[in-house]
């Protein structure tokens, strides 16, 4: 199979190309025959009406090349379709505002790793509004609808870092939903999937902390009690380059201060504040950053 954004990105050249040179066309003709008649001194111009070669030529000409433009579309929506051959299904959620990823049952959020050289379908979903997936240099951008699954087809060749971030608006944080997918080796995806399927084992205070307060309302942690739903998982939120869609790094120093006051970073986060003591900030920082 080929890259989605590979082909995607040849169409646009194809059809930037045809576009220049109808540019070049016509406003070559019009400088030409500014320049050519510019001391001419007819005083009633002559009248073209009817010239039915000329409509012709006209009507055809544009369909003509619209019905090229639309053959090289068709192509290429077969090549980033559905993958009835996907290697790999990655059910991507979108929340009001952070995506959330689940690999049949190993789920994750924020960032998405894949294999490279490997075809991959994302069942892309929605829980609340309407949301995009987009990840300009892997593929198409493909909106996420409440109550529908749309798909988007994914392949890279190349291992490394591709950001993205959510494009159909979607409420006052909506340029905060970042998305940012690692693409790696095979090998180098097989045991971060291990890692993510895995149990959290870090403990100590912060995870009383983390027990005894309402964070587990809406947090799971695979291992322990806590089993909400409604943010993202944190099982591994330490090894993941980013909290909150991308707003600040994942250390603990970033995380206390995210708890300190979420609305300060993400202003409209339905992640509230809840009030702690500085040592037990200290301890819940610690406690999700060593969440790798
Ligand atoms: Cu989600 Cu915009």
């Amino acid at each position: 199979m080929r890259p989605p954004a590979e082909a995607i990105g040849t169409l646009a050249l194809i059809v930037g190309a045809i576009a220049v040179a109808i540019f070049i066309g016509v406003e070559g003709a019009l400088v030409y025959a500014v320049w050519r008649y510019r001391t001419s001194r007819v005083s009633t111009p002559a009248r073209f009406d009817r010239n039915t070669r000329l409509e012709l030529a006209w009507t055809a000409a544009p369909a003509l090349t619209l019905a090229v433009v639309f053959v090289l579309m068709l192509g290429t929506l077969r090549d980033i379709g559905a993958a009835t051959d996907a290697q790999l299904r990655i059910r991507a959620t979108g929340h009001q505002w952070w995506w959330e990823f689940d690999y049949s049952g190993i789920v994750t959020a924020n960032e998405m790793h894949i294999p490279i050289d490997t075809a991959i379908d994302i069942e892309l979903a929605s829980v609340d509004v309407n949301h995009s997936f987009w990840v300009p240099e892997l593929g198409g951008k493909t909106d996420m609808i409440p109550g529908q699954i749309n798909h988007l087809r994914l392949l890279t060749r190349r291992p490394g870092v591709y950001l993205g971030q959510c494009a159909e608006f979607c409420g006052v944080e909506h340029a905060w939903m970042r998305i940012r997918v690692v693409a790696e080796t095979k090998e180098d995806f097989d045991r971060w999937l291990a890692t993510q399927g895995s149990p959290a084992t870090a403990s100590g205070d912060g995870a009383r902390v983390f027990q005894s307060n309402t964070c587990v309302n809406c947090h799971a942690i695979r291992g322990t009690s806590a089993r909400g739903e409604a943010g993202p998982d944190l099982t591994h939120v330490g090894g993941r380059a980013t909290i909150a869609a991308g707003v600040l790094p994942s250390d603990a120093a970033s995380i206390r201060a995210w708890l300190v006051d979420p609305q300060r970073y993400k202003p409209g986060a339905f992640m509230p504040r809840v009030p702690l003591s500085d040592a037990d900030l200290d301890a819940l920082a610690s406690y999700l950053g060593s969440l790798r």
